[in-house]
């Protein structure tokens, strides 16, 4: 089913910018989805408004106490002009799931497909074209619940902003290139029984004291190990993380730990699809540099959404440096990414049939 929403337009537009200096989440367009939640009424109100600032009570409870969750998802521009989503259903399901975690209440998927197509529907012109780029679509629910009480809100708000940007990591959008990577020890991103499966803001926050040692030792991005034992692999930075050691494709399974990516999903059905040997499971990180050295690893990459497949040139752990590849970009991930960013800009045919989504 789709629902359709009122649409009040701006009565002043912004100036585009420059498609070839997006950077990322640097610009938001011109509109936004905004939609209530009340206990007793559900999610009520769905619209279409001008983008601009909303107005909190400084007590509201997710200033506080953070409970949110979010999605990440991208519009893409065609050949044919049009736009294209990719996989919306599972950020859908993937909402839900973070809801129930968080104490947040959950949302008919149509009414969240709806809503996405209608607020990107709304600022099409603002899809941008040039290659590498795209639209960064970003869903969340906030409390505006006035309590300095910790329990959960019975009042909710629902919001979706779009963001035109180029790629995630500086430059990929031109051409991929390694990544170094941080191996963490001390900090860990998410334990077992925690919100690690979840989209929210916590499990953000709490990564980038890693991500700023890791920047001061000049690294890109953070290898998080699992909590308990700091010895299995779990994801890099924002993202999912894949090791090729010999002839197999290894990610960490979905502990509870992990965030169950669109692109790490999408990455394992194309590589099962492809004939690949593929593998979810525990990995430890004394396997991953013991391949780095004797030279049985030799891929690694990160996937997600604002990433979609970026390549990993380099691990650092305890002082010493793992080349991957040296440093060059694999044959795996190059493909995967012509692959999925080609499907997703409608310039490859949609190998998987209903992927991609045009509007
Ligand atoms: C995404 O890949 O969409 C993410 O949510 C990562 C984001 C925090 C930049």
């Amino acid at each position: 089913m789709e629902y359709t929403f009122p649409v009040t337009r701006t009565t002043s537009p912004k100036a585009k910018p420059d498609e070839h200096a997006l950077g990322f989440g640097k610009y938001y367009t011109d509109h936004m989805f905004m939609m209530e939640y009340d206990e007793g009424q559900g999610w009520h109100d769905g619209r279409i408004v001008p983008y601009g600032p909303l107005s909190l009570d400084p007590a509201s409870t997710t200033l506080h106490y953070a409970q949110m969750s979010f999605e990440g998802m991208k519009a893409y521009r065609n050949p044919e002009g049009r736009i294209n989503l990719f996989r919306p259903d599972m950020n859908a399901a993937r909402l839900n799931r973070s809801n129930r975690r968080l104490c947040i209440p959950e949302m008919d998927e149509d009414l969240f497909i709806s809503a996405v197509k209608a607020v990107v529907r709304a600022d099409e012109d603002w899809v941008p074209s040039v290659p590498g780029t795209s639209l960064y679509i970003r869903p969340f629910i906030i409390s505006p619940e006035v309590s300095m009480a910790v329990h959960p809100a019975s009042r909710y708000l629902f919001l979706i902003i779009l963001s035109p940007v180029a790629a995630y990591y500086e430059g990929n959008e031109n051409e991929l290139h390694g990544s170094r990577i941080w191996v963490e020890e001390e900090y860990i991103r998410a334990a077992v029984g925690g919100t690690g499966f979840a989209k929210c803001g916590g499990n953000y926050s709490c990564g980038m004291i890693a991500a700023t040692e890791a920047k001061k030792q000049g690294c890109e991005e953070v290898l998080w190990l699992d909590a308990k034992e700091h010895r299995y692999v779990e994801e890099v930075g924002t993202s999912n993380a894949f090791f090729m050691i010999g002839d197999t494709v290894v990610t960490s399974s979905l502990t509870g730990s992990i965030l169950p990516g669109v692109t790490r999903d999408s990455t394992l059905q194309l590589l099962r699809k492809w004939g690949y040997k593929v593998e979810e499971r525990r990995l430890e990180l004394a396997e991953v540099l013991e391949a780095a050295k004797d030279g049985t690893l030799k891929e690694a990459w990160a996937t997600g959404t604002a990433c979609v497949i970026s390549p990993i040139g380099l691990l650092r752990y305890k002082g010493e440096n793992y080349p991957i590849n040296d440093e060059k970009v694999g044959e795996v991930s190059q493909h995967l990414y012509d692959v999925l960013y080609g499907m997703q800009t409608g310039k490859r045919e949609d190998e998987m049939g209903n992927w991609v989504v045009t509007l």
